[in-house]
């Protein structure tokens, strides 16, 4: 577990633009709970978390990559060790499923909000068995004021959508998804090119 060093630079982030244009082509965009987000047909994923968004977009989420919170040296760097990069050949779906947790969550102190991640929901254990078939990216957004807590970002191959419905139906069911109050899931699909 880490408090967060600050080492990570704030540019180290992304925007997410949904609009008309962009590499992801949208398939759906479903609310899971609480307000979705407007229907685009294309996202776009800017570097960074301060460049000028295309007047034409619709929304614009933005998020920052921090320091693990909840994970120790021993689990992150088992996570290392199977996690791919973003960007492969053939892996031309995509999810970004933006998430705000309740202030009920973020009232707890960090060693039960640890509990119910790990100890109880098995976030990173039930997430493990879907490396490396899945690549993923968790942003950071609530320290930027912006609507939702978190922007995560995963990419498969057409053959693994049907894991990575059971992965998002199995951490739905966990303890820790109680305190999800607002969530966004967001399909795409690209063309086949090595990197978007
Ligand atoms: C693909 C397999 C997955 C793995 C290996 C994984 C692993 C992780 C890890 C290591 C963290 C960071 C914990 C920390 O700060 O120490 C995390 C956070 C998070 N993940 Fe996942 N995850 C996976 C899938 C998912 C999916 C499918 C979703 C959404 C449906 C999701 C939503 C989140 C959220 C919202 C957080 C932030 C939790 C918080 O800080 O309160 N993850 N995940």
């Amino acid at each position: 577990m880490s408090g967060g060093g600050g080492e990570v630079p704030r540019n180290a982030g992304a925007t997410f633009v949904g609009g008309k244009r962009g590499p992801w082509q949208v398939e759906q965009i479903a609310g899971i709970r609480g307000a979705p987000l407007p229907r685009v047909s294309a996202v776009d994923m800017i570097p960074g978390v301060e460049s000028r968004v295309p007047v034409a977009s619709v929304w614009a989420l933005r998020g920052i990559i921090e320091q693990e919170h909840y994970t120790t040296p021993t689990e992150q760097a088992r996570l290392r060790l199977v996690q791919p990069a973003l960007g492969r050949s053939g892996c031309t779906r995509a999810a970004l499923i933006p998430i705000r947790k309740s202030s009920d969550w973020w009232d707890l102190p960090l060693n039960e909000r640890r509990a119910i991640f790990e100890d109880r929901s098995h976030h990173l254990a039930t997430g493990l068995e879907y490396l490396p078939a899945v690549a993923r990216q968790l942003y950071h957004s609530r320290r930027l004021g912006e609507p939702f807590d978190f922007l995560t970002w995963f990419e498969f191959k057409p053959s693994d959508s049907p894991a990575f419905e059971r992965l998002v139906g199995r951490l739905r069911e966990t303890e820790e998804w109680n305190y999800v109050e607002r969530e966004v899931d967001v399909r795409l699909h690209r063309a086949d090119s090595s990197r978007y």
